[in-house]
This record gives C-alpha cells, sequence and structure tokens, in this order.
C-alpha cells in the first residue's frame, strides 16, 4: 500500500499555486474532509487550502449518501477557495468541477461521461463524484468547500457498500503506465485551482460546451425526482446557469440540482 506523498502532490502544481496554498493536511483517517476543510480552514481564514485523507468514515455524498472510502485505495480531496464578488454562477460550479474531474480520468484512456449534474461515469457506473458545501461569511463573501472523490481502486470487499453500480481507474483504464495516486491528486488539485482563479471572472461560460461534450442526458428521456412526485422528460441540455433543460407534456422546464434527482431512463 503506497501513502498519499505532498511532494508528489506538489509536483503537479505551477509555482504560482504552490504560493497561492495557505495550508495543506493530510489526515490518516477523518469523518469527512469537507467537514474539516470547512470546520478548521474556513473558520480560521486560511484559504485556498486542501484537505486529503487516507480514509474517511462518514464521507458524504450528493443528496445525503454515504461516500464509501475505505484506507488509502482511492482519492479523498476538499479544496476550500473563497469567492469575493457574490456568487451567481456558483450552483454551475460544481457542473464546471465535473469537468476538469472527467478531463483528468480521460488522460488515463477512460471513455468517460457526466450525467446531470455531475456524476462522472463509466459505461454507467459512478467513477467520481463532486460535492461542494458553502458557506457565506458576514462580509459576503463565500467560502465554497470543494470535495471531490475519485475511486482508484476500490477493492472488491469494500465495495459491497456501496448503494449503486461503480467502478473504478485500475479496472477502467486503458494505458500502461501504473497509478500513482499521489500523481492523481496533484493534477486533481491543480486542475481545481486554475478554475477557481478564473470562475469568478469567467463564470459557468468556457465550461458549458465541454460539459455538453460529456453529456449523457441530452437527447433522452429521463426520470425526474422531486419531492415525492416522479415524472418523465425528454432532456435537452443545460442553460447558462447549469440548470437542467427538460421538455414535459411540450413545455421546456428548468430543473434546479438542489431540488430534483434525475436518472436516465433505460
Ligand atoms: C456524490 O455523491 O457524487 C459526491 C461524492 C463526493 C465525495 C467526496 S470524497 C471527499 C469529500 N468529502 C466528503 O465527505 N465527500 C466528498
Amino acid at each position: 500500500m503506497i501513502l498519499l506523498n505532498w511532494q508528489k502532490i506538489f509536483s503537479q502544481l505551477n509555482s504560482e499555486q504552490c504560493n497561492q496554498l495557505k495550508r495543506h493536511r493530510l489526515d490518516a483517517e477523518v469523518g469527512s474532509t469537507n467537514e474539516i476543510a470547512m470546520e478548521s480552514f474556513s473558520k480560521n481564514d486560511d484559504i485556498p487550502a486542501v484537505c486529503l485523507a487516507e480514509a474517511q468514515t462518514s464521507g458524504r455524498g450528493r443528496n445525503g449518501r454515504h461516500w464509501v472510502s475505505p484506507q488509502s485505495q482511492n482519492i479523498y480531496m476538499s479544496v476550500v477557495w473563497r469567492f469575493n464578488n457574490g456568487m451567481d454562477t456558483l450552483p454551475a460550479l460544481s457542473l464546471a468541477v465535473g469537468v476538469v474531474v472527467a478531463d483528468i480520468i480521460k488522460n488515463y484512456g477512460i471513455d468517460v461521461d457526466l450525467k446531470w449534474p455531475n456524476d462522472v461515469l463509466v459505461k454507467g457506473k459512478k467513477i467520481a463524484g463532486v460535492l461542494i458545501e458553502s458557506r457565506i461569511k458576514p462580509n459576503g463573501s463565500i467560502d465554497a468547500v470543494i470535495g471531490v472523490g475519485v475511486n482508484v481502486a476500490m477493492g472488491v470487499k469494500d465495495s459491497v457498500m456501496i448503494d449503486q453500480p461503480w467502478s473504478d481507474l485500475d479496472t477502467e483504464k486503458t494505458i500502461k503506465e501504473e497509478l500513482d495516486r499521489s500523481q492523481i491528486a496533484g493534477k486533481l488539485l491543480s486542475a481545481i485551482m486554475s478554475l477557481c482563479s478564473n470562475y469568478e471572472q469567467k463564470g459557468f461560460d468556457e465550461y458549458r460546451p465541454r460539459w455538453l461534450e460529456y453529456d449523457i442526458c441530452s437527447g433522452r428521456e429521463v426520470q425526474i425526482l422531486e419531492n415525492d412526485m416522479t415524472y418523465y422528460g425528454d432532456c435537452v441540455g443545460i442553460d447558462e446557469t447549469g440548470a437542467l433543460k427538460v421538455v414535459v407534456d411540450g413545455v421546456e422546464k428548468l430543473l434546479y440540482a438542489a431540488d430534483v434527482s434525475v436518472r436516465v431512463s433505460a
């Protein structure tokens, strides 16, 4: 078992990014890296910062799900970033992060897809996930904790806990190169930092066409779960805020990730 190594992680960052990062922390085991990042960095204004863990006991997924996080097999990372100028585009940030995660996975020769808003899938199986949690500061700035989990080599024993189809980089990669978790974590950290540095000025516009290239929902029927209701619609893409566009009974409707979850119909 090879542990994560900061020297290798930092070798993937440019010098500006190395200087920019105020704190970095790697724990053997935590409840959730998102929780640690919010509590230890946002509270003390140590931002930007990153928290990594070899294992999580209460890894958080979207919609209250548990993110299975066994020891030293995968990547569990939370980056904290402060956005100062309001954030109309914050809802779409999680889609943009999905794009950068998908780009990294694609580099291992994997045919990767995105399912709205930010499920990272390979052949319909989840290989990575993004969970952004945010806090508004008294001065109006927003601290966003960008949590990313990537299944690198899950191991069958731990996978029995996962309640959805899943895969990992080790199973799916088509390149010969050995997987190095520190290298992958470094690439991920660097890409998230680049994204956040530009996001306040540039917003989601640059990422929208890239997101659509990975999209598996457009042109297909989706099942929509909203409160206790289930209904169907035809997906026709996303708008400039990252909302999902669906046609239900001939009428176009916008869906927001905080309100609904969707499944692609078989
Ligand atoms: C999803 O359900 O798709 C989102 C999963 C996000 C998991 C990551 S692992 C690192 C960070 N810490 C957490 O507790 N969750 C996120």
